[in-house]
Order: structure tokens, then sequence, then C-alpha cells
């Protein structure tokens, strides 16, 4: 069969090939997701006995010597941060979002930044003249930078036999592809076959190696599942793009947790590292306005503190609106009949409108009680004073409930200055009061919360 070509079905979801076309996938169960590509050029011989594993031999593991440094500083410590203490030497992390969302931005910056070792930015998507303008902007020249622009993945493999950079970075996995392979690159076979000689290439060299990928309209790594099974880590880039807020997310981690949480600001010169979330995440109002009111959440283990504002407004036609942004809808509806039922809130004659400041989406139940405050505060005209703060869940009897880690919490309105939170009274149980200057009100009910701000 050697030369000849040849088509194989790959699912879109989980990557498992299939020799003819099915509905539904054998391996995942996915419906529809089964796309046909051309594989091979080569037979399956000469494509192992050519690449980069050769100079390997089985050993046993007296004769494997650790290195003494394994993680890289990345020198940014919000992605040290998601990465668990920075890179592991000889990894593999994949970072992925949306286009246009500040990966090669956030790629280049930490290429340049690093001025110890050697790093290698490899863009298959812009012309070493855009890159040096955009560089230029982002960074200070830095001698120990290099850059390659090119696509095909022998090549980049070679000049990083030749170079030995410590550091890689592929910009994007979608725009390499394989000479040995037929398929056109981003395809399945062509982004699985470079992904694991990327890593073959990383292993042995104890090189590390920073993947960027492409997420599709409908928000999955695109090229897809098989990607994420070989790598080490997934980082997840998210954001608005109409804010200038960005979020980067473990998905996956074999060296650390995947709770932890990066947040940066995306600004004319750059990426720029958000060490104390709260203070952005919170408009400094000279007086404090109605429909505001702030919560004290917490994203995996990051605990910060950010706006929630309302407006309720009389509905002008017959069905109410309710919209919000970075808030689950159905929750939203859920709390309002809650109110509706609690506090004499007249649900149907009422227009809704709910934001979480910077475009961040809170999915934290924690947030609810702020949610409400803010609802009632411009339901009212009333607003609530600037120094107070929230955290509690609502349940569908108008109860605060409790919410996890609620100490984080009021360590992190202390911080940011605030001078009274309102936590569920269950959260009062067993927590040390006395260590905290802030003054901490528990509540149990949602009627309970109404009275206390606005009598
Ligand atoms: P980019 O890193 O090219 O995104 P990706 O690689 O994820 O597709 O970021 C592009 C966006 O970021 C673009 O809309 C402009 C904006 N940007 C800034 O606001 N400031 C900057 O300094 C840079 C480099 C980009
Ligand atoms: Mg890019």
């Amino acid at each position: 069969m050697a030369g000849k070509s040849k088509t194989l079905w790959f699912c879109k979801n989980c990557g498992a090939e299939s020799a003819k076309w099915m509905g539904r996938c054998s391996s995942c169960g996915e419906w529809n997701s089964l796309i046909e590509e051309p594989v091979y050029k080569e037979t399956h011989k000469n494509r192992f006995s050519s690449s980069a594993i050769s100079s390997v031999r089985p050993q046993t593991l007296a004769s494997v010597t650790i290195p003494k440094q394994d993680r890289t500083d990345t020198l940014n410590g919000e992605l040290n941060r998601v990465l668990g203490g920075g890179i592991m030497q000889g990894s593999i992390v994949l970072l992925g979002g949306e286009p246009g969302i500040g990966k090669s931005t956030l790629a280049l910056q930490t290429a340049m930044n690093l001025r110890d070792i050697k790093t290698l930015y490899v863009s298959g998507e812009e012309s070493l003249f855009q890159i040096k303008n955009r560089a230029e902007r982002v960074a200070r020249p830095n001698e120990n930078c290099w850059f390659y622009t090119e696509t095909l993945l022998e090549d980049v493999i070679h000049q990083c036999q030749e170079l030995k950079p410590d550091l890689i970075f592929i910009d994007s996995i979608q725009t390499l592809y394989s000479g040995q392979l037929e398929a056109p690159p981003g395809s399945i076979s062509q982004i699985r076959e470079c992904a694991s000689q990327l890593l073959r290439y990383a292993k042995t060299t104890q090189t590390s190696v920073i993947l960027i990928g492409h997420i599709t309209k409908d928000g999955v790594l695109a090229g897809p599942k098989v990607l994420e099974h070989i790598v080490d880590v997934v980082l997840q880039f998210e954001g608005d793009h109409y804010h200038v807020y960005r979020v980067i997310r473990p998905l996956k981690n074999r060296f650390g947790p995947t709770s932890e949480l990066g947040i940066f600001e995306m600004r004319g010169e750059g990426l720029r590292e958000v060490t104390n979330p709260s203070e952005l995440l919170i408009n400094t109002h000279e007086d404090a306005l109605s429909g505001i009111a702030i919560g004290a959440t917490i994203d995996g283990i990051r605990p910060f503190l950010i706006e929630c504002q309302s407006l309720v407004s009389t509905a002008a036609y017959g069905t109410p609106q309710r919209s919000c942004t970075g808030f689950d809808a159905r929750r939203l509806n859920m709390l309002l009949a809650v109110l509706e039922k609690r506090a004499s809130f007249k649900l149907a004659s009422k227009d809704v409108f709910l934001n979480m400041a910077g475009g961040l989406k809170v999915e934290d139940p924690g947030i609810d009680l702020a949610v409400i405050a803010a609802i009632m505060s411009s339901n009212a005209d009333l607003a609530i004073p600037r120094a107070y703060c929230f955290a509690g869940e609502i349940g569908l009897s108008g109860e605060v409930r409790p919410v996890q880690r609620v100490d984080q919490r009021i360590a992190e309105a202390q911080k940011a200055g605030f001078k009274k939170i309102f936590i569920a009274g269950n959260n009062l149980r067993g927590l040390d009061v006395s260590r905290f200057q802030i003054q901490i009100e528990g509540i149990t009910k949602v009627e309970q919360l109404v009275r206390k701000l606005f009598g």
C-alpha cells in the first residue's frame, strides 16, 4: 500500500477512527460526529522507523536520574498559579481559547520575558514582521528568545534539535502538519500526529512545550478531545471580547490542582497579571448607587469580590423581560420566584436585568445573596451602603444556606476594606469570629435581609 492514499472516518468528539461511516460513534456514543479524512501517505512501518525516538532504549528506573529543578518559573505569577507552580520540565501544555482572546499575546510575552532560558516561538499564523510589531509593544527585546515561522512539523522538530530550546511555544497546533500524512492541517489525524510527535520530542529531550489550540464555536478544543488525552496540562483561556478581563482555568493538570484560576487584564501593552482581582471587579463610585451589591465569591479555590448590578423597572409590555450576563438565567428566575413569595416582589410586572462586573461568569451559588440584594436595592431604589458585602446561597423556601470556604471569603472582604459581610446563619457555627475585624452578620431568611437593608 506504500504511497497510496486512503481515507478513514474520525470521530470529532473523541478522535476514534473507523473504516466506514456510522451514524453513531462506537467509542463515545456521540451521534453524527464522524468525518472522513485522508490518512497516511506511507506505510506505518516507515513512519515509526523515521521518528525521533530512535535514540531511546528501554532502561530500569535505577538508571533514571530525576533532574534537580523540575519546574520552570514562567515569571508570570498567574500563569505559574494555574500550572501548579511553574511549568514542569518535559511537559506538554495545551493552551486553548477562542480566536482573539489573547493566546498569542500571552505566549509571546511569556517567551520574551524569560531571559535565563532559551525559548523558541513557532508561529504558523503570523509573519515575523507581525510578531515583531506586537513584540515591540508587549515586551522588551530578548536575545535568548528565538522565532520561527514554519508549519511543517518535521522542520520544526529539526530546528528544535539544532537550537535546543528549553521551552517551545507552538502557535497554533491547528496550523502544523506532518509531511507523513496526507490530511490537511487542522484535521484530526494531523493534530493527533503532530501532538504525539511533539510529545515524543518533549519527553526524550526534557523540553517543555506549550501548544496553542483554537476552540470551536461550541466551546470544545478543536481537534478535539484527542489532544486532551495526549497533553499533560490543559489550560482554557476564557473571557468576553468586550471586556478587558481574561481568565485561565486548568481543565486538566497532571502536576497540580485544577481548582486554580489565573486572572489577566488585556491592555494596550499586552496582558497584565491581576494579582488582586477584587480591586478591579468593584467600581469605586463616589456615592452608593441603587441596584449594586458586592458578592464575596469563590472560583475553584480563589476568593474574590465581584459587583452585581441589577436594574428593575416596570415592564413596558405584557411579558416582563429577564436578562442577565455572567449569571445563569434559570437561577435568576428561581431567585425572582423566591423574592415574589418571600419579599412581596411583584414578579409579573417587572423587567429585571442583571450583570456581573468585568464580563466574568459566576457559577458559585454563594453569589445568590448579593444578587437578591442588588435586585431588591434597584426595586426599592435604595442604595446599599458601600461597605457591605454578601456571601450566601438561597434555597427554594427563601432560606439562606451556608457556603463553602466562608472564612476565605470573609478574609477577602476584609482585605478589600469592607466593614460588614452578610453570611448564612449556619455558616457562623464553628467560625472563629474574633479572628476578623470585619463585622459578620448571620441571616437565615431572605425576608430578614430585606428588613436589615431597607427597614
Ligand atoms: P491574540 O493574542 O492575537 O489572540 P489569539 O492568539 O488568542 O487569537 O490577541 C488579539 C486581541 O488582543 C486583539 O483583539 C487585540 C488585543 N490586544 C490588545 O488589546 N492589546 C495588546 O497589547 C495586544 C497584543 C492585543
Ligand atoms: Mg493567535
